[in-house]
């Protein structure tokens, strides 16, 4: 495994896989790796003849400067384990070799960037679609692999990829969970024991919802996940939506969609701790 910290270094890392026109998968992380960026990690070795992870905790995504500089950071441990899971290059650059010059350029991707996470967080989609798109462009991936936790993030990087005709397939991967059911996020490290538990009623409430939801109607079925969440102490629901899975258009009815995702957004803790979740109603 190689570790390079410029785009130079990048291009000489991949120069014989792209002229040998070899697969190469991309896992665009921050870093404070866990086992759900392994699993995306684990899927891009075995598709790909080479992978490469890039982290690097993008400062324009950040809407609240204080989120940005609490983030976890762990170098050393994420480059170890990287290393064990097979990983080929890394890709983890300063701040000033991403965006030598401020990042001017706008991405607008309504309603799939709009609604949610992009009425919440003002210029959070933008960042990901600034650092996504350099990071496509740099390593010009076979395949690019993403979390399904950050659902929205998926959507609006496909939008982007249809808008700018990217040759890259976008890979979503499964949330991946703890044995109590809360979603793995490096966020979860910003968590005491006891949060670590209560965070699990997220995924617990929104998953009996499923067997609710049969007989409910969406409202129903959305006020019955808030007033469950919220009447936990130490939980608050940002939002819940429940929504097209392709356009992330709120939806009225369960017939209005083939595909109805529920995306949440809870704070937990004293911190508070910003946790976000999903659930498939219908697929
Ligand atoms: O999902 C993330 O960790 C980030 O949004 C991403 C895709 C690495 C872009 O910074």
């Amino acid at each position: 495994m190689v570790i390079v910290k410029t785009v130079k270094e990048l291009e000489s890392a991949l120069a014989a896989a792209h002229n040998g026109h070899e697969s190469i998968g991309l896992v665009p992380t921050m870093g404070a790796l866990h086992e759900g960026h392994a699993s995306l990690v684990r899927r891009s070795v075995s598709e790909n003849a080479v992978t490469v992870v890039s982290v690097f905790v993008n400062p324009t995504q950040f809407n609240d400067k204080n989120d940005l500089t609490n983030y976890p950071r762990t170098p050393e441990a994420d480059c170890a384990f990287l290393e064990s899971l097979g990983a080929d290059i890394v890709f983890a650059p300063t701040v000033e070799e991403v965006y030598p010059e401020p990042d001017t350029r706008t991405f607008s991707y309504p309603p799939t960037d709009a609604v949610m996470e992009g009425a919440r967080r003002p210029g959070h989609f933008n960042g990901v679609c600034q650092i996504v798109s350099k990071l496509f462009y740099w390593v010009a991936p076979t395949r690019a692999y993403f979390g399904e936790k950050d659902f929205q993030q998926i959507a609006v990087v496909r939008a982007m990829v249809d808008d700018l005709k990217i040759p890259v397939e976008i890979c979503p991967c499964p949330i991946v969970r703890e044995a109590n059911g809360l979603a793995l996020s490096s966020r979860n490290a910003l968590l005491t024991p006891t949060e670590r538990e209560t965070a699990a009623s997220i995924h617990k409430v929104l998953s009996e919802s499923l067997t609710f939801a049969k007989e409910h109607t969406i409202q129903e079925t959305h006020d019955r996940v808030v007033n469950a969440l919220n009447a936990i102490p130490e939980l608050e629901v940002e939002y819940y939506e429940i929504v097209d899975g392709h356009s992330l258009r709120a939806i009225a009815d369960w017939s209005d969609a083939p595909y109805v995702v529920g995306c949440i957004t809870v704070y937990c803790g004293a911190r508070p701790v910003r946790l976000i979740d999903n659930i498939t109603y219908k697929a």
